[in-house]
């Protein structure tokens, strides 16, 4: 049995970017029954850029919601947040002491932003190792991330070959996971979908903020007579991720045909973003309405990830002489 281990920062609502890059896939991949899967909502991680305890409280319960909303099984898999199994920090604090300072200088989530660096805190700079505890810390055995993590993944297995060196087989080594084939949702300007952008679709929203959303994609401005490159058009690139071969050849017909404008595709699209997401609306909505009911399914996954992590942690604790 392999075990499936991934994490989302709770720094902002999840966004479609996030559904379809990797909650969804995420969840595809736990329905096969040979896998187990423990996904967790990296709160620790978020208090980087997140300082206001509301803020992050009400984007954990949103991140927990949707994966719930999205069909995550949470009786036979583990749903946890990422600050109430604490062990990780100790866990963390072990492998900082592991860890050359060179390499995480080197990180690119740290050297992305480092040229201010009196407006970095040092948990950015150790963010990284934080990451490592987070896998290491479960034996995980499969990472399935983006690209943009493949260097956090090859610095975990740098760190738990380094500490495995040095003390014997402590920790599974784990294999990142990357679908390079993973679609790059675009932002309503073009880019990167990213909560750190400003340009995501909120596909929980209530519908007026949402549609107002799909209404401000950046497109040419071609009037509605002519005829218009669907292949260029953004708003067009975001139909196509969710709509079905008939409605994608007839879209590219209204797009190539004229006297079909901007309004019409992107009331189109916010059209489809609805159906497609109707029942994940309802019961991500059903549940932000009762936060009870998100906590009492995290707690279950948090006692189970709990024994997971002090059974590795003694392991940890006798190598060094803490036990
Ligand atoms: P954000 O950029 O909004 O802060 P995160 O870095 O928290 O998103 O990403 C969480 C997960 O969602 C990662 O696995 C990441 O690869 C995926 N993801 C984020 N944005 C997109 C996107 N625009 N398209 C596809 N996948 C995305
Ligand atoms: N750094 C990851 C991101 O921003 C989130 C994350 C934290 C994570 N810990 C993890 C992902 C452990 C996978 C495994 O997307």
């Amino acid at each position: 049995m392999a075990r499936i281990l991934t994490g989302i920062q709770s720094s902002g609502r999840p966004h479609l970017g996030n559904l379809l890059g990797a909650i969804l896939p995420a969840i595809g991949l736990s329905k096969d029954e040979s896998n187990e899967s423990l996904f967790f909502i990296a709160d620790l991680h978020s208090l980087t850029s997140i300082k206001d305890p509301g803020v992050r409280v009400e984007n954990t319960n949103a991140t927990a919601a949707a994966w719930i909303a999205c069909g995550f099984d949470t009786e036979k898999h583990l749903l946890y947040r990422q600050s109430k199994v604490p062990q990780v920090c100790e866990l963390t604090w072990y492998l900082n002491c592991f860890t050359p300072f060179p390499m995480l200088a080197n990180a690119t989530s740290f050297k992305d932003k480092s040229e201010k660096l009196s407006d970095i805190n040092a948990g950015l700079f150790t963010y990284p190792v934080l990451m490592a505890a987070d896998i290491i810390l479960y034996d995980a055995d499969i990472v399935p991330v983006g690209k943009d993590q493949k260097q956090h993944l090859e610095m975990t297995r740098d760190i738990a070959s380094t500490f495995n060196r040095q003390y014997g087989d402590t920790f599974v080594l784990p294999e990142a996971q990357i679908d390079e084939n993973v679609m790059t949702v675009p932002g309503t300007d073009g880019q990167k979908m990213s909560k750190s952008y400003g340009n995501i679709l909120d596909v929980f929203a209530d519908e007026k903020p949402l549609r107002k959303a799909v209404m401000s994609i950046v497109t040419d401005s071609l009037p509605l007579e002519a005829p218009k490159d669907p292949d260029t058009c953004n708003v067009f690139a975001l139909y196509k991720l969710l709509a079905s071969s008939e409605q994608i050849a007839q879209m590219r017909d209204n797009y190539t045909g004229g006297n079909y404008g901007y309004g019409h595709a992107k009331q189109a699209l916010f059209e489809l973003i609805l159906s497609t997401f109707k029942s994940e609306r309802a019961m991500f909505n059903q549940l932000m309405a009762n936060p009870q009911e998100i906590n009492d399914r995290l707690r279950s996954g948090e006692q189970k990830a709990s024994d997971i992590a002090d059974s590795v942690l003694s392991r940890v604790r006798k190598r060094l002489g803490y036990n």
